[in-house]
């Protein structure tokens, strides 16, 4: 089976790349199932309905989150409603709006979908690594095809939960960070895995905002307003081969694309 993961997609220009680029990938890749990290999918901020119905009409099959879950209002009122959307697992135990795993069934084939939470240089939420322990314990021994999305920002904290995973978890994909890391390969229990798969949306701003603001707050230290850049996008994802009878990741290739590489196609 094949697994389509997209990387953070921020605000409309985002939104844009990804309606632009899924029938290409769908046809060239044939994915079973689809995907997406939709954090930033709003403005930068957090995911509303009308935007979770659009990912699941365009062929998302699912939906992870991360920090920015909570920043529409609008989540609290249909997150526990769509069982496609899931959000960091590892909140305090009984924080009830939302769900951290979830099953996507698809084509005729069924990924487990997680999502954790990192906590260097992120709040200060539960243990992630105790919390997968967890979540992956009714499932040991059933070869089931899991893919973990850690959210979380120090590489050193993503690659810990690789090793910790690996030859539990089928796939596990960084992501948070925007930038898609070079390090995609297939650990030795059989997890495919990737410090961060990258954003997409706007390729000249700084991970996707306005950049003029941002280098307001760098070099002033005052309160600046990030808004989501404009202009052209660059696309991030990954695809990964999972084998069915084992739940073990065969193969994990990065894609990168530009608009501009889309126009000229
Ligand atoms: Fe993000
Ligand atoms: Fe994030």
């Amino acid at each position: 089976m094949k697994v389509l993961f997209i990387g953070d997609i921020v605000g409309a220009v985002g939104r844009k790349a990804v309606k632009q680029m899924l029938p290409s990938l769908t046809s060239r890749y044939k994915p079973s199932i689809i995907i997406a990290n939709g954090e930033n999918a709003a403005a930068g901020r957090g995911i509303n309905r009308q935007i979770a119905k659009e990912f699941f009409e365009w062929g998302i099959h699912g939906v992870t989150m991360g920090n920015h879950t909570w920043d529409q209002k609008e989540i609290f009122d249909f997150i526990d409603d769509e069982p496609r959307l899931v959000r960091p697992a590892n909140f305090p135990e009984g924080t009830t709006p939302g769900r951290g795993w979830t099953t996507i069934k698809a084509n005729g084939k069924e990924l487990i979908i997680m999502n954790l939470q990192g906590r260097t240089f992120l709040p200060p939420i539960d243990c992630p690594f105790e919390k997968v322990d967890a979540l992956l314990a009714p499932f040991k021994g059933k070869n089931k095809a899991i893919l973990v999305d850690f959210h979380a920002e120090a590489t050193s904290e993503k690659i810990a939960m690789g090793w910790h995973l690996d030859g539990r978890a089928s796939v596990v994909v960084g992501t948070h960070t925007h930038v898609q890391s070079h390090d995609e390969r297939i650990l030795p229990g059989g997890t495919a895995y990737v410090t961060d798969v990258g954003m997409v949306g706007p390729r000249d701003g700084i991970l996707g905002m306005e950049r003029e603001a941002v280098l307001r707050k760098f070099r002033t230290q005052l309160p600046v307003r990030f808004v989501v850049d404009e202009g052209t996008w660059h696309f991030h994802a990954v695809i990964v081969e999972i084998d069915e009878a084992t739940g073990k990741a065969t193969r994990i290739d990065l894609i990168r694309k530009y608009e501009e590489d889309l126009l000229l196609e």
